[in-house]
Order: structure tokens, then C-alpha cells, then sequence
């Protein structure tokens, strides 16, 4: 059994984690936002406006700060006047990217906001670059955020909405690179500039524009945007004219045509996903140096604004809705993820999942009126104590947890930390498929209180909740904690995850 020990220094602070990097997406693809948010107002399923209650209880219990909205690809040909007014009297159009169904636009502005308010969640909205005009993006930052009388302000009076909303999160376009025009990247930042002006800041709303950044390691996109961030010379101070800059990545394992079952699969197949996760390190360390170089300030911001697995969908769904099961192997990438998330913390303001339910790497997956929590919504609810908390310092040892994957080595241990109001969260991930280690965590720098520890696994790697079993993978009272003059060990099982709080005394 590999030895590992991770040196926590509870008293060396590094950056805040922003809660932002715990974000959410949800784009009208599939049955992610017609059937898992909406069910209408006029379900059989318990709803508030149409908005199902038990998707939003769920996901209140994952503290979510910000939902990114409507797409994705969609994004790029949705046009906002569609989802707003009487919902009957919407036209209809064709969702080209996403199974050529029709939408009938009933799920809106108005809709999304609603839902945004019963999660408790900040808005992410993603404008349409690709198909839209600067006007209709302008027009639509007006109708949301601005106060007073104007043309938009009294549309959106008329439709019931008297006082405007806040919205901080404002997409320029989505992979403008590929299904959001296809452009150059010289093409796309001056867009984004351009587009950037007209979202103007109305009242005290102070917008956060998101341009549409990078694929996984083309550096070269980011380096390109990251020369047009301001208009250095055009005025004294000059101010950016993009506050964030994006990047997708999905964990994807072998060829777009077969990345493989969600479910069946086997343990080869298993550290391939886990290689692939930690490749994420690699892409948020290339992009922000690249970053460094225009912006040592770090006054912008790298949003991951798209992550997580990528299947093949189940058998027998509609290929283009997108729809996969999640096993305890995506939970282990998700908590690989959000180690690394942590480490970078400076320069990573905001990562969305894709998406939250029923679509990739979901927390909910809904069928009619049954509900499942997936196992990666756990370690969501597990790690949601990093939110907004200080990093802190750890030093992993653990020379023998390495698995080798082809030519590369993976490293199965990985840990974070973190302290929020004087409680200590630290994350621990075995990635393993057979072996436990034996963790020492030597803590310095302070003393923790009694400890409260999770356990997240399952009797294989394949486990997965389903209507008829709700719990196959869920969080369990861990006892295994032993404390030792150094701090504490413990023995963390193959594939597992672990969460510690404690208190600093
Ligand atoms: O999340 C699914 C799709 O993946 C999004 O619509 C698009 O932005 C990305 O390619």
C-alpha cells in the first residue's frame, strides 16, 4: 500500500478559491432545460412558474453561485425578443446544434431569471455573437439591468418585470473558434471589443464580460485576445475591455466518434479518464501564463466556463441531446478538477460544469418525475466549504502513487485545502483502482480541533445511482481518523474521496 504525506501549512495563505469556480451551466440541449429545469406551470410535477421544485432544493444544497445560460452552442442562434412576452405567442424555431428538435421558446429571460432568484445563484448570460447583432446585445444588457424609462426598460414593464435584475456575468459569444461563427481569432477579439463597448454598465450594474476564449491548449487564441484587452493610448487610464477571458476543456478519452461508454468500461479504460483529467493542470497552467505576459495584474480573469466528461451517449437517446450516466470514475474527475481548480486560484475565476442536468457530466438526472442525485453532485456538496475560502499551502509526498497509463505516469493521490470562518476543509482523492493508501496529514503552522470526515466510494469503479437506487454512491460518516503527534493519518480506500473539516483551534 503506497505512504503518502501531505503537508498542510495552516498558517501560509494563498489566494481565495472565488466560489465562481463551482459555477453551472444549463443550455437548451436535450432535456437539460425542457424537462429538468421547466416542466411548465402546468406539470403534474411540483414546480413555481413552471421551474421544477425538487431540481431547485437539490441544487440549493450545492450553494451554486452562478448559472450559465442559454448556451453553448445554442447561444449563437438564440435571439432573446423570441423568450419574452406571452409564452404562446412566442415563435418557434429549429434547434439546429442540438437534435433539430423545435423550441417553442416558453423557457425565456424572465423564466431564467426566476430561476436564478429560487437558486440563489448570480446569472451568467451568454450573448449571441455568432447570428446576432451588436444592437440586439446591447438592447438586451438594457432590458435586464437598466433602471428608469427607455425603450427597453418599458418592454420589460409591460411584460411584468418592474424593476430590473442584476446581472454580473455577460458571455460575448461561445466558441467563436468553432459553432459560434468559426472565426479567426484576430476576427473574434475584435468583436469582442467591439460587442464589449455596447454592453454598457447601466446604473450601479457593473458588467464582468466574458470574451470567447480558447480551445483546450491553443495558446496562440489566448495570446491573440489577451493583446486587444485594452485600448492602452486611447485613454489615460485605459480600462479593459473584457474583465474575463474563457476556455473549454472536456475530459474526453479516445476519438470523438467512440469516447466510450459512461458505464461499461474497464479499469484500462478508467486510467485513461484519470490521465486525461490531470491534463487540465497542463491547460490552466499554459493559458495563464500566457496571461501573465499581457496582464501581470491579473486584472482579468480565466473562466473554464465549459468542463467535465464527455461519453458516449446512452444507448438508445437521441445522439444530440447529449445525455450520459455518471459513475463514481466522474466524481474522482471531478474532485481531481477542483484540486486543481484550488492551485490556481489566482489567475481561475469561474469553471461551469457542463451541465447540471441531464446533459455530460450532470448533478441531476431526471426521468419524468423521478429525480437522481449523481455522484459527482456529491463531490459538489462535499467540497462546497472551498467556496470563497483561502487556499492553503499542501505538499504532497507520495512518490509511490503513480499508476503508469501508456507512456505517462498518473498520479493517484491528490489533495487540497482551504479555510473558510475559522474551519479547515481539506480534499483528498485516491484515484487507485485497487490500492488504499495510507495518508499522513502533517499539519504545521497551527492545531485543528476534532475533525468531521466524508467518505464518497462504492464496491466499483461503474457504481452509479438510478431511480431504484438512489444511494449506490453517496457520502458516508468516515471513522477512520487517527491522530498522531505530526496530525493525523489515515487510510483511504481505492477509488474513493474524502472530505475533512475542522475547526482551527
Ligand atoms: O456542452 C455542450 C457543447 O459543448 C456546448 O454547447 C459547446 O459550447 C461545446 O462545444
Amino acid at each position: 500500500m503506497p505512504n503518502a504525506t501531505a503537508v498542510i501549512n495552516l498558517d501560509i495563505e494563498g489566494p481565495t478559491i472565488s466560489r465562481h469556480l463551482y459555477g453551472h451551466f444549463a443550455e437548451h440541449l436535450g432535456r437539460c432545460v425542457y424537462g429538468g429545469f421547466w416542466v411548465g406551470e402546468d406539470s403534474p410535477i411540483p414546480n413555481e412558474g413552471g421551474i421544477r421544485l425538487d431540481v431547485v432544493e437539490a441544487l440549493r444544497a450545492l450553494d451554486i453561485p452562478n448559472l450559465r445560460w442559454p448556451g453553448g452552442c445554442f447561444a449563437d442562434e438564440y435571439h432573446w425578443k423570441d423568450g419574452i412576452g406571452p409564452r404562446e405567442q412566442r415563435p418557434r424555431m429549429v434547434n439546429t446544434h442540438w437534435g433539430n428538435v423545435e423550441e417553442n421558446n416558453h423557457f425565456g429571460t424572465h423564466e431564467f431569471m426566476a430561476l436564478c432568484e429560487l437558486l440563489g445563484a448570480e446569472a451568467y448570460i451568454s450573448g449571441n455573437v455568432g447570428s446576432g447583432t451588436v444592437q440586439e446585445m446591447s438592447e438586451w444588457v438594457e432590458y435586464l439591468t437598466r433602471d428608469g424609462d427607455s425603450p427597453m426598460v418599458r418592454l420589460r414593464k409591460a411584460n411584468g418585470r418592474e424593476e430590473p435584475w442584476r446581472v454580473k456575468f455577460w458571455g460575448i459569444g461561445n466558441e467563436t473558434w468553432g459553432c459560434g461563427g468559426n472565426m479567426r481569432a484576430e476576427y473574434s477579439a475584435d468583436l469582442a471589443r467591439q460587442y464589449a463597448t455596447y454592453c454598457r454598465d447601466h446604473g450601479d450594474n457593473k458588467l464582468y464580460r466574458i470574451a470567447s476564449g480558447a480551445s483546450d491548449d491553443d495558446y496562440k487564441w489566448t495570446e491573440t485576445l489577451m493583446q486587444q484587452i485594452s485600448c492602452f493610448g486611447c485613454e489615460a487610464t485605459p480600462k479593459n475591455f473584457f474583465q474575463g477571458l474563457s476556455v473549454h476543456h472536456y475530459t474526453v478519452v479516445g476519438p470523438w466518434e467512440a469516447k466510450g461508454s459512461a458505464t461499461d468500461f474497464d479499469t484500462a479504460d478508467y486510467y485513461r479518464t484519470m490521465a486525461a483529467a490531470r491534463r487540465i493542470d497542463r491547460i490552466l497552467s499554459g493559458h495563464s501564463t500566457v496571461m501573465d505576459i499581457y496582464d501581470p495584474g491579473r486584472t482579468v480573469g480565466l473562466v473554464l466556463d465549459e468542463w467535465g466528461t464527455w461519453w458516449d451517449v446512452e444507448p438508445g437517446t437521441n445522439p444530440g441531446f447529449l445525455f450520459q450516466q455518471n459513475t463514481l470514475r466522474d466524481a474522482l474527475v471531478a474532485s481531481t478538477h477542483f484540486d486543481i481548480f484550488h492551485k490556481h486560484a489566482a489567475r481561475l475565476y469561474m469553471a461551469n460544469i457542463a451541465q447540471t442536468v441531464n446533459v455530460l457530466q450532470a448533478m441531476i438526472l431526471t426521468d419524468g418525475d423521478a429525480l437522481v442525485l449523481t455522484p459527482t453532485y456529491h463531490v459538489f456538496e462535499m467540497n462546497k466549504g472551498h467556496q470563497d475560502a483561502t487556499s492553503l499551502a499542501v505538499h504532497l509526498n507520495a512518490a509511490a502513487a503513480v499508476r503508469q497509463v501508456g507512456d505517462t505516469e498518473v498520479d493517484t493521490l491528490s489533495v487540497s485545502a482551504s479555510v473558510k470562518d475559522g474551519l479547515v476543509l481539506v480534499s483528498l482523492s485516491n484515484l487507485d483502482a485497487d490500492e488504499p493508501a495510507e495518508v499522513t496529514l502533517d499539519l504545521r503552522g497551527g492545531t485543528l480541533g476534532t475533525p468531521v470526515a466524508r467518505l464518497l466510494t462504492a464496491d466499483k469503479l461503474q457504481a452509479h445511482n438510478t431511480p431504484q437506487d438512489l444511494t449506490a454512491v453517496a457520502p458516508r460518516p468516515f471513522d477512520g481518523l487517527s491522530a498522531t503527534d505530526r496530525g493525523l493519518t489515515l487510510t483511504l480506500p481505492p477509488h474513493s474521496f474524502l472530505t475533512l473539516q475542522a475547526p482551527l483551534v
